[in-house]
Formats: structure tokens, sequence, C-alpha cells
């Protein structure tokens, strides 16, 4: 068989596609927020409505952490300790968008 041009831009296409896609699947990288002594009352502040183990069922399934309020904490935080950004940071208005609170 003889591989002419029309199979040459398809096989191109797969490959893009594939880089891309490979590309994508890697992302999932972002550091989540240590569960550690320094971080409590990022945790505290998050579960302080968190409902008790004898609260319905209902509660507990549609219970959400209360991220606005604790990601107040963050920067002031980080500031006064001098943690860094990397020098590319995305924006970071919403930092628990993108590093998870741990269980
Ligand atoms: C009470 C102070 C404080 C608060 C509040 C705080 N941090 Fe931190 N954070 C630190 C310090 C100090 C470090 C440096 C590493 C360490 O000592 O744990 C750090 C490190 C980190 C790291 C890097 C961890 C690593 O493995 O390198 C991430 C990510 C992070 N904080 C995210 C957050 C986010 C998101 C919030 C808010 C939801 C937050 N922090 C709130 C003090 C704080
Ligand atoms: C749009 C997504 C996004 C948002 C919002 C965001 N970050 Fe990040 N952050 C990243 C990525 C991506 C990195 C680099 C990869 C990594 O976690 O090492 C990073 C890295 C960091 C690091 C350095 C981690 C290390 O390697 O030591 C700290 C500290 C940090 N972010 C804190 C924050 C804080 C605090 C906020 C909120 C004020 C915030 N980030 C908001 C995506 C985000």
């Amino acid at each position: 068989m003889k591989i002419d041009k029309r199979d040459w831009s398809f096989i191109a296409l797969v490959a893009v596609v594939l880089i891309v896609f490979i590309s994508i699947s890697g992302k999932e990288t972002t550091k989540p927020v240590p569960n550690d002594v320094t971080h409590k009352s990022v945790y505290d502040e998050a579960y302080k409505n968190a409902p008790t183990t004898d609260a319905s069922f209902f509660k507990k399934t549609f219970f959400k952490p209360a991220k606005k309020d604790a990601e107040k904490l963050c920067e002031p935080c980080h500031t006064a300790n001098g943690v860094k950004f990397p020098p590319n940071h995305p924006p970071k208005n919403r930092c628990l968008f993108c590093h998870k609170l741990q269980k």
C-alpha cells in the first residue's frame, strides 16, 4: 500500500490530537493545601459548619466547605511568612479552585 499525501495529513492530525490529549491529562499536578499544623486554621475555617456525625443524611450529602471564607486567610499569612508564588503563577483570586483541600 502506498501512503499518499492525504494519508499523511490524517496521520499528522491523529498525532496532534494525541499530543494535545496527553498534555492536558498531565495537568492535574497543582499542589493541594498541606494538611499540617500551619494550615490548620484554613481547615478549621472551611469546615466550621461541617455537620456533626449525627446530622441528617441530607445535611451531610449537601455540605460544602466554606471555601470563600478560608481563602481570605491564605495570602496574608503567606505574605507574612515570605512564602513565594512561583513566577508563572496563574491568577490567584480563588486559591481553593486549584489547590484542593485534603481530607
Ligand atoms: C497561618 C498561615 C498560613 C495560612 C492561613 C495559609 N498558608 Fe499556605 N503555607 C504557609 C507556610 C508557612 C507555607 C510554607 C511551607 C510550610 O511551612 O508548610 C505554606 C505553603 C503552602 C503551599 C506549598 C506547599 C508545598 O508543598 O510546597 C501551598 C500550596 C499553600 N501553602 C496553599 C495555601 C492555601 C491555598 C491557603 C488558603 C486556603 C493557605 N496556604 C493558607 C502558611 C499558611
Ligand atoms: C488557577 C489556578 C490557581 C489558583 C487560583 C491559585 N493557584 Fe497557586 N498554583 C497553581 C499552580 C498551577 C501552581 C504551580 C504548580 C504547583 O502547585 O507546584 C501553583 C503554585 C503555588 C504555590 C507554590 C507551591 C510550591 O511548589 O511550593 C503556592 C504557595 C501557591 N500556589 C499558593 C496559592 C494561593 C495562596 C492562592 C490564592 C491566593 C493560589 N495559589 C491560587 C495554581 C493556582
